[in-house]
């Protein structure tokens, strides 16, 4: 949440860049953006309520070689021009931007107050510059006043400042994501995400948490901010091209993210079978195996309980991200926590790995952001290699992540070969669902539902976190309400929500629970409801039919894809922006 970015070389587009970079950044927030750049020795600014993909930024100087620039999803105060970022001390000799919480910054800004510092903004960030200003005015420079601000501060935050008198970019780390872009002879750049400069360069060095650089362009310095103790980095090349990250020939990045589904599952699938197999054994040898993740990433978690109970036979047990710590009592050094995050970067998630190390737990995450914290932080790695996910409503994430998680089944049931051979056939049925036909289909019955206040999902077995799937997807892209069950539970309550052609998604596969699932279907249609069927085959009850492949137990994967593509259209029928949704962020950076 918040993306942020900076610049110090010898180009003097700086602030132009800013805004660029930031554009690449806004699926981390878009309630407001600001930037500032050094120009004859002042720190001049913007800062603006709203998007800034549409923002012209050519007009700005063309005279600065070195600017920040900052993304908001608002946490403290409102989302006003003051609370935008960058932050400043009173005189404007010191520019801060932020993403994360000071979690102590009641203490800091009463004390700062007491010594006459003034604030105008009701955010967090704004202690930053004016703690800055107290340790430069005891007569420590600006890169040693940064550090001993960072040393005050508790919560997770990534910071990049800027000072009138420095031709340098100090920037530090604690949690929330910093990345460095290296353009040899150029400069440096610094950001929240690597899209944010890759026009520029593929060269990255990554800051780990509690450390911190200083860079005037020419030479860069890593250092522990608590020790000082210099951390020299490695240079890395990264793979992602610029039109992976860009969408193309598509109107929303997620209508791109949902075709680009006709070759990620293969690239998901596509994994080094030595690590699979040590993964497999890995969680055959382990006491406890547990599965964290937030929202999407989660339903994919416990669609997994699933997939480890019917096709290895293994207990593994699923827990959302937020709630892992309460679990703390059940962990051993032999324990074993799954992750999983396309990001990489969530707090929550990056929380519970700090429960299961605190227990001496292994960790192995399966992520799509090489290089991210949690990539970064974990014993084992999987990659689903979807590419740039820039939409907000995850998608090809997660079919990717369900893929490597029945991959994972299928090894440790000692039959990966047999799962490879399903999942790279489920792949080519993604590729002939996705077809024109197929989609237009699905644009027609986004149009007969759109005007619909409450929509409900059930499924059952791993069709039951689809559901649950179902309704996130819905509900965050079209503002639709839409909750989904398993099917077996609408008695015991949720089936007093069903009225006269209240629309109901059935999801079904041809497998054991069929008999069941439709049996739930004739409980709804006895209700008035409108049954639109999800399904390999057919029924007389469903009002609507939307065919899939028969993927076995691939069922999920398959099953989602409609949904997506009837979210997407539900969202730009009621004149929504599927890619930027409100109140929410991509990368949720924050607990
Ligand atoms: C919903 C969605 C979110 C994310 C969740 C976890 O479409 O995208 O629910 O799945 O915030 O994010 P990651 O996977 O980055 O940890």
């Amino acid at each position: 949440m918040c993306g942020i970015f900076g610049y110090v070389g010898s180009r003097n587009d700086a602030a132009i860049m800013a805004v660029e970079g930031l554009k690449s950044l806004e699926y981390r927030g878009y309630d407001s953006w600001g930037i500032a750049w050094k120009e004859e020795g002042n720190l001049s600014f913007r800062k603006e309520i709203g998007k800034i993909s549409g923002v012209d930024g050519t007009t700005l100087s063309e005279n600065c070689t070195l600017s920040i620039g900052h993304t908001r999803w608002a946490t403290h105060g409102g989302v006003t021009q003051e609370n935008a970022h960058p932050q400043f001390n009173e005189d404007r000799t010191i520019a801060v931007v932020h993403n994360g919480i000071f979690e102590n910054y009641q203490e800091i800004r009463n004390e700062l107050k007491a010594k006459g510092h003034v604030f105008v903004s009701e955010t967090d960030t704004e202690i930053a510059p004016h703690l800055i200003e107290e340790y430069m005015k005891e007569g420590n420079d600006f890169a040693r006043s940064v550090q001993l601000a960072c040393r005050r501060f508790t919560g997770r935050y990534a910071v990049v400042a800027v000072h009138t008198t420095s031709d340098t970019l100090v920037a530090a780390r604690t949690g929330s994501p910093l990345i460095v872009g290296v353009e040899r002879g150029k400069g440096y750049f610094v950001a929240s995400d690597t899209p944010a400069f890759l026009r520029h360069t593929k060269t990255v060095q990554y800051l780990d948490d509690g450390e911190m650089l200083v860079t005037d362009g020419k030479t860069i310095l890593f250092w522990d901010i608590l020790t000082g103790e210099e951390h020299p980095k490695r240079e890395i090349e990264i793979t992602t091209n610029i039109a992976e990250a860009d969408k193309g020939k598509y109107a929303h990045y997620m209508l791109k993210e949902i075709m680009d589904q006709k070759e990620s599952v293969a690239r998901a699938v596509n994994q080094d079978e030595a690590e699979i197999l040590a993964v497999a054994d890995a969680i055959r040898n382990a006491k406890g195996t547990f599965l964290a993740g937030c929202g999407t990433a989660g339903k994919a978690c416990m669609a997994a309980e699933y997939f480890f109970s019917v096709i290895a036979k293994h207990h593994v047990n699923f827990t959302p991200a937020s709630e892992f710590k309460l679990y703390h009592h059940f962990l051993q050094p032999q324990s074993l926590l799954i992750v999983v995050s396309q990001s990489g970067e969530t707090a929550d998630v990056l929380e519970a790995m700090n429960v299961a190390k605190a227990a001496g737990s292994k960790v192995l995450s399966i992520v799509n952001v090489a290089g991210s914290s949690i990539d970064r932080a974990s014993d084992y790695t999987l990659h689903i290699n979807a590419g740039p996910e820039r939409a907000v409503a995850s998608t090809k994430a997660l079919t990717g992540q369900l893929a490597v998680l029945l991959l994972t089944a299928y090894a440790l049931a000692g039959k990966l070969q047999e799962g490879k051979k399903l999942l790279l056939e489920v792949s080519s049925m993604i590729n002939d669902m996705l077809n024109p036909r197929y989609v237009d289909r699905l644009e027609a019955l986004a149009g007969k539902i759109k005007e619909k206040e409450d929509l409900y999902i059930i499924g059952k077995s791993w069709n039951y976190p689809m559901a649950l799937e179902s309704a996130i997807k819905i509900q965050e892209v079209s503002y639709i309400h839409a909750e989904g069950f398993a099917g077996g539970e609408l008695k015991h309550g949720p089936i007093a929500l069903i009225e006269e052609r209240t629309p109901c998604i059935v999801l079904a596969g041809n497998d054991e629970v069929l008999p069941d699932i439709l049996s739930n279907a004739v409980q709804l249609k006895a209700r008035g409801a409108q049954v639109i069927g999800v399904s390999p085959e057919s029924n007389e009850i469903f009002d609507e039919w939307i065919r899939v492949p028969d993927a076995g137990p691939a069922q999920a994967i398959v099953n989602i894809i409609p949904i997506q593509v009837l979210s997407y259209f539900l969202a730009v029928q009621r004149g929504k922006d599927p890619d930027m949704p409100r109140n929410l962020a991509k990368s949720v950076t924050v607990k």
